[in-house]
């Protein structure tokens, strides 16, 4: 403009800064992902000395998400009622008086009376025996009325889940924690599929990401979340890291990763700042603080201007857990018990 007029050495300091912001950019760029380079709307807005400030990620609604899932399945049950078709039924099973594990079993039960499924409660006190919950097992794998059957986790210390698990009908287990099923989807032929991680990779499609050749950097390495996640992952084409408890240099790892799936039950463990600018970052903890808040294993508030996309909690992972696990139910009367 007018004030350079005359001044060389201005208008060259000038136009070195604009060949350096563009550098930047492009350096930048190379590190988001593919469909984010050319969203000018979540390009991180670097200033004319060279910093980098925020950009916002998109929030992934698993709440919304959920509630369409739900309806689509109130459809199907609908249908089949008009088709002359059995209702689906699922049984519940709780054991004790774990207070996140009654609520947990509440919003289940909750959810089948919305979408029109049988469920059946079966509460029972904390001294319960191994062969009294075999039993009921036995009796409900024989039930031509349920389709799926659940036990809640963690069960008291006295009691052998994995032989509980075990003795679950393949066909029934909507859980997917059968061997048989994580054998499946091991195998590249998934039947039933582990609930929290299925509804992840809907949540990731969601974004409408490729997921191949992807990093997905998983923290927490357990039976129900991160070791099925892998497998998911893995079967979508991502490249897989697991880390857990053991894992050195964990920041270092969660900074190559373009997706981030947290599930290691530790408020707040994964810092925003770890994240790789524009990555996806999917936080399945819940953990509520002393005033009655839930927060996740990731620090929201520093991920949300670094993560390209990112679960809130609560209304991200929970809801879709929920909701696959009725899609599960409603696979095993379509699908098993047909
Ligand atoms: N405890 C924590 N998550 C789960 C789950 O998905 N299913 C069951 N049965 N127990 C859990």
């Amino acid at each position: 403009g007018e004030s350079y007029r005359g001044d060389s050495t201005q208008v060259n300091g000038k136009k070195k800064k604009i060949r350096q912001i563009k550098e930047l950019r492009e350096s930048i760029a190379q590190m988001l992902l593919p469909c984010r380079r050319n969203m000018p709307e979540y390009a991180p807005y670097i200033t004319e000395d060279g910093s980098l400030t925020a950009m916002t990620a998109q929030l992934i609604d698993g709440k919304a998400i959920a509630a369409k899932l739900r309806q689509q399945i109130a459809q199907r049950v609908a249908e089949r009622h008009h088709q002359g078709l059995r209702t689906p039924g699922l049984a519940v099973m709780l054991v004790g008086s774990d207070p996140a594990s009654q609520v947990y079993v509440s919003h289940k039960r909750k959810d089948c009376e919305e979408v029109g499924f049988v469920s059946k409660a079966y509460d029972m006190p904390a001294q319960t025996s191994q062969t009294d919950l075999e039993q009921l097992i036995d009796k409900l794998n024989e039930d031509p009325t349920i389709d799926g059957i659940l036990l809640q986790l963690p069960l008291p210390a006295h009691l052998d889940a994995s032989q509980l698990l075990e003795r679950i009908r393949p066909d029934k287990d909507v859980d997917g924690f059968h061997p048989f099923n994580i054998g499946r989807l091991a195998q590249r032929i998934p039947l039933l599929r582990p609930c929290t991680p299925k509804g992840i990779m809907t949540l990731l499609e969601s974004t409408g990401i490729d997921l191949h050749g992807q990093h997905a950097v998983i923290v927490g390495a357990s039976n129900i979340v991160g070791r099925p996640m892998a497998m998911e992952l893995l079967l979508a084409g991502s490249t897989v890291t697991v880390t857990h408890r053991f894992t050195r240099d964990l920041p270092g790892h969660v900074a190559q990763a373009d997706i981030v799936i947290v599930a290691a039950g530790k408020p707040g463990l994964v810092k925003g700042e770890w994240i790789k600018p524009g990555a996806i970052v999917i936080d399945v903890g819940i953990n509520r603080q002393n005033d009655g808040k839930l927060i996740g294993d990731v620090v929201f508030e520093t991920a949300l201007p670094r993560a390209g996309w990112i679960t809130p909690v609560p209304g991200g992972v929970g809801p879709m857990t929920r909701a696959c696990l009725l899609e599960n139910t409603l696979y095993a009367a379509e699908h098993l018990h047909s």
